[in-house]
């Protein structure tokens, strides 16, 4: 088999995605349209053309315009089940995805419209092709602690049916810190925590988030090369990075494919995994990711391999499901 098709069929788990950022322009144009929502494009192509960024921070605010598409529980359902339908094809048995509720109660979105749409969804997924998923409410970090208490309070009737909290939005001047009793209380609550950081920002933000947010696991991660010392706690302790290649490159995280630190991070033993963060904008899902990596990284089997048990080992499932996959 050949390695491409080798990393196609691997089973694996999905552990970073913007539900929100899978909403492909066919959808965003259906979406606007029964929703009355007025749009700056028309037709397909002309979104394709805008999804053009110099950085985050361009890319968010082009995000953030999709997110006012969504009004109601119809709309979360659709492009949940839609993103859980294309995982699957790329034999994703898992996902774990991120919601930003923020954004939506910004635009006068409620709670039940939101989560409930999703749910359903995600239930209408497993049922239909197997494909199990949990939900990590996202926390914008250019918001306020106090904003972050009332969106874990709000959650609390849905708890049961929530995976984790997590922590994105715009990286650099907005240090993790700022969340750490929104995390501790989180925890209490029985969530599983992620964060955004060393995506943009420095080491120093994956640090601290690992030290004072008492995160499971690093989103992105990629700037923790520059502290040794981190690399080495990371690696010891197994916590897992969720890395997302063509992000990176849309972004200007990284120059090249060539030179994204995913080789030099499985060379140092780290669990890291390769996801697809936001596939309708930076154009490529999972598998993409994959493929692209591994002939710029000149990747082995053995390596596709090791990030495909990663990230069943990264994801939050109990032990009994993850010895069903590897
Ligand atoms: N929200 C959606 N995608 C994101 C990313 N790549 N970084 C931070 N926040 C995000
Ligand atoms: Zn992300």
């Amino acid at each position: 088999m050949m390695i491409e098709e080798f990393c196609k069929r691997m089973p694996k788990a999905e552990l970073h995605i913007h539900l929100e950022g899978a909403i492909e322009p066919e959808m965003l144009l259906l979406l606007a349209r029964r929703n009355e929502v007025r749009l700056p494009w028309e037709n397909k192509q002309q979104i394709l053309d805008a999804y053009q960024f110099t950085c985050l921070e361009d890319f968010l605010t082009l995000f953030y315009n999709g997110c006012r598409v969504l009004k109601r529980a119809e709309d979360f359902h659709d492009i949940t089940l839609a993103y859980l339908k294309r995982a699957k094809d790329d034999n994703v048995v898992h996902a774990e995805m991120f919601l930003s509720p923020q954004s939506h109660l910004a635009n006068g979105v409620g709670w039940s419209d939101m989560l409930d749409g999703t749910l359903a969804a995600m239930e209408e997924a497993q049922f239909d092709w197997g494909i199990t998923s949990g939900l990590i409410l996202g926390l914008q970090r250019h918001r306020t602690e106090l904003e972050a208490f009332e969106i874990l309070e709000a959650s609390m009737p849905w708890r049961d049916k929530l995976l984790g909290i997590g922590l994105g939005g715009s990286e650099l001047g907005n240090p993790p810190g700022k969340f750490e009793r929104v995390f501790q209380a989180a925890k209490k609550r029985g969530f599983y925590l992620t964060a955004h950081a060393g995506e943009e920002g420095p080491a120093e933000y994956v640090r601290e988030s690992v030290e004072r947010l008492g995160i499971d696991r690093v989103d992105h991660g990629n700037a923790c090369l520059d502290d040794p010392g981190l690399v080495m706690h990371l690696a010891e302790r197994r916590t897992p990075l969720t890395l997302c290649p063509l992000s990176n490159l849309c972004l200007n995280v990284v120059d090249s494919l060539e030179s994204h630190p995913l080789r030099t991070m499985l060379k140092k033993g780290m669990c890291v995994t390769i996801n697809s963060d936001d596939p309708a904008y930076f154009k490529g899902y999972i598998n993409d990711n994959l493929v692209a990596c591994q002939k710029a990284l000149s990747l082995t089997e053995e390596d596709c391999l090791v990030m495909g048990r990663n990230s069943i080992e990264a994801a939050f499932l109990d032990p009994g499901l993850k010895r069903k996959y590897y």
